[in-house]
């Protein structure tokens, strides 16, 4: 018996893997996290599957599901929205099982960032304006953020920011940042990526109005220069003259067939 932990993606029903969906259909068991799951996903339990939404139950409640599913030796489905690697809460799940003795694996998502980027139709590493991604979020309810961890010390890198669990608090993203990259920023708030329903607003930091943030909570925000950047460099990896591995180039090149 094993429990399959599997990112269930950002929400469109066809952004799984083929190992995440073949799982699913292995298990006799399914558990999946409330309303960021598509149901559509459901559709490929075996006939006759358990399925639970956890959305309302405690840990406690879904460890308890998980070890009855044990006992009878069935395999359990565990589904969680976009990948496992961010906000997923499974490093507690993975914890109570490892001491219970109960065996897991792994099987990883299209975490939300990507999908909101894909929608966007950007590349949020361009050479020259933004090397690195930040996938942060701000405070919330339960979760403080670790001390350093301030949306002003990640603006201080100039790295593009991918923030989550945070459109309800908008004015407080924009003044925070805007010393940092500038009130004419490139921001975009993309809700519910790749969902049926998505919708994206493209601002700058000064324009953003952060009433569009004052129903629904599924949005990733998208802050850096990489967002519109016009200018930048081509990459040197596919530059005519570059030698490299894969394509030599001159009389005398470093890697020679
Ligand atoms: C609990 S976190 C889950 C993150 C998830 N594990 C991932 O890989 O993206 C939920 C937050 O992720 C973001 N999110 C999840 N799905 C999204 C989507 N389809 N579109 C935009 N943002 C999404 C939102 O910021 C939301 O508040």
């Amino acid at each position: 018996m094993t429990v399959h932990f599997i990112g269930a993606g950002p929400g469109a029903a066809d952004l799984i893997t083929l190992r995440g969906r073949d799982l699913i259909a292995s298990c006799p068991v399914c558990l999946y996290a409330g309303s960021l799951v598509p149901q559509a996903l459901l559709s490929h339990c075996p006939p006759g599957a358990r399925i639970v939404n956890t959305a309302p139950m405690d840990l406690d409640q879904i460890i308890a599901e998980i070890a009855a599913a044990h006992q009878a030796g069935q395999d359990v489905a565990r589904l969680h929205s976009g990948d496992l690697s961010v906000w997923s809460a499974m490093g507690e799940q993975l914890r109570r099982l490892r001491d219970l003795g109960i065996p897991y694996d792994v099987t990883p998502g299209v975490p939300s960032f990507a999908a909101a980027a894909a929608a966007l139709g950007a590349e949020l590493t361009l050479p020259g304006i933004a090397q690195s991604v930040v996938l942060t979020r701000t405070s919330g309810r339960a979760s403080s953020m670790p001390e350093g961890e301030t949306l002003a010390n990640f603006a201080a890198t100039g790295a593009t920011l991918a923030i989550h669990l945070s459109v309800h608090v908008l004015d407080r993203v924009q003044a925070e940042l805007a010393p940092h990259y500038g009130a004419d920023c490139p921001v975009a708030v993309v809700f519910r990526a790749s969902w049926p329903d998505q919708r994206i607003h493209r601002a700058t930091l000064a324009t953003l109005d952060p009433a569009i943030g004052a129903g629904e909570r599924t949005a990733l925000i998208l802050v850096g220069r990489a967002l519109a950047a016009e200018g930048f460099d081509e990459s040197r990896l596919y530059a005519g003259d570059y030698d490299r591995r894969f394509r030599p180039v001159g009389t005398a090149p470093r890697f020679p067939e």
